[in-house]
C-alpha cells in the first residue's frame, strides 16, 4: 500500500485529520473503494440490515422527492441510486463528500445523471447558501466524526435546509443489554470506530444547535436498539 499522504495531496479540499488517521483504509485509499464497494459487504457490516436501514431512510425522506435533496457524504452500495429513483421529474439531488475518490466512485455508479450534482466539500463547513434544500440525509456519517465535527455537521445540515425542511439521520445507537450483539459491538466500535461509542452515551439532539430551531424530532430505533433513525423538521 502506498502512503496516505500521496492521496491527500490530490484533493484541493483538506482531508479531515480523523478521516486520514482513522478511516484511511475504509475511504481515503483508492483500494478502499475496490474493496468496500460491494453491497453484500456493507450489508454484512450492518448485520444484514443495509436494505432495511436504506429503505427506512428513503421512506422518511419521502415517497416522491420534489425540489432539492442533499445527501451528505457518499455511501457504498446502492443508496444514492435508490434515492435518485424517487426524484420527481423536476427534482434534483446533490451529494457532498470531502473525498474526491468517493465522489469519483459515486459518479461511476450514477453514470452521469444530470439531475445529480456531486460536490466536494466538508460537512462541517458547507460552502452552500442557507435555506437551499428541501431535505437532507446523514446516513452513518455522524458516528465517524469527533464530537466537535459532528456538532458542526448537524448545524450545517440544518442551516442549508429551507424552513420546514426535513433532515433524516440514520446511525448507531446504544442497543439493549439483551441484544446478543451488545458486547461484540463494544469490541468492534472501540477497535475500529473510536468516535462511535459517543452515540451510545448521548442523544443526537444534544448536538443540535439552538438556531436554527427544529420544530419536531421523531426517533425510532431498530435491531434491538443498535440503530436509530431520526426525522427532524426545521422550524
Ligand atoms: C457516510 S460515511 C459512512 C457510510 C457507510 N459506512 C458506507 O457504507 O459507506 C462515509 C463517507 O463519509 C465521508 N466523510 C467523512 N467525513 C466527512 C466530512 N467531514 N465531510 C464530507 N464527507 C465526509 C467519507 O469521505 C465517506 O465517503
Amino acid at each position: 500500500m502506498r502512503a496516505q499522504a500521496e492521496y491527500l495531496a490530490d484533493d484541493a479540499i483538506a482531508v479531515p485529520a480523523y478521516l486520514s488517521r482513522t478511516y484511511w483504509w475504509a475511504y481515503v485509499h483508492p483500494n478502499a473503494v475496490t474493496l468496500f464497494e460491494r453491497q453484500w459487504l456493507v450489508n454484512l457490516i450492518l448485520w444484514g440490515n443495509f436494505g432495511r436501514l436504506r429503505d427506512a431512510a428513503l421512506d422518511a425522506l419521502g415517497e416522491r422527492l420534489e425540489g432539492r435533496t442533499l445527501q451528505i457524504a457518499c455511501v457504498y452500495g446502492d443508496l444514492t441510486n435508490r434515492l435518485r429513483s424517487r426524484l420527481t421529474p423536476g427534482g434534483s439531488l446533490d451529494v457532498v463528500d470531502v473525498l474526491r475518490v468517493q465522489l469519483d466512485n459515486l459518479g461511476r455508479k450514477l453514470r452521469g445523471d444530470p439531475r445529480v450534482g456531486l460536490i466536494q466539500g466538508d460537512s462541517s463547513a458547507l460552502d452552500i447558501e442557507s435555506a437551499t434544500y428541501d431535505r437532507a440525509l446523514l446516513f452513518f456519517l455522524l458516528h465517524e466524526q469527533p464530537e466537535d465535527v459532528r456538532r458542526n455537521t448537524i448545524r450545517e445540515a440544518l442551516r442549508i435546509l429551507k424552513p420546514g425542511g426535513r433532515l433524516v439521520i440514520v446511525d448507531y445507537h446504544r442497543p439493549s443489554r439483551a441484544n446478543l450483539l451488545y458486547l461484540p459491538m463494544v469490541g468492534i466500535l472501540k477497535t475500529l470506530e473510536p468516535f462511535a461509542m459517543n452515540l451510545w452515551h448521548h442523544e443526537v439532539e444534544e448536538w443540535f444547535p439552538e438556531k436554527p430551531a427544529v420544530s419536531c424530532v421523531e426517533k425510532r430505533t431498530s435491531f434491538g436498539g443498535l440503530y436509530q433513525l431520526l426525522t427532524v423538521t426545521k422550524a
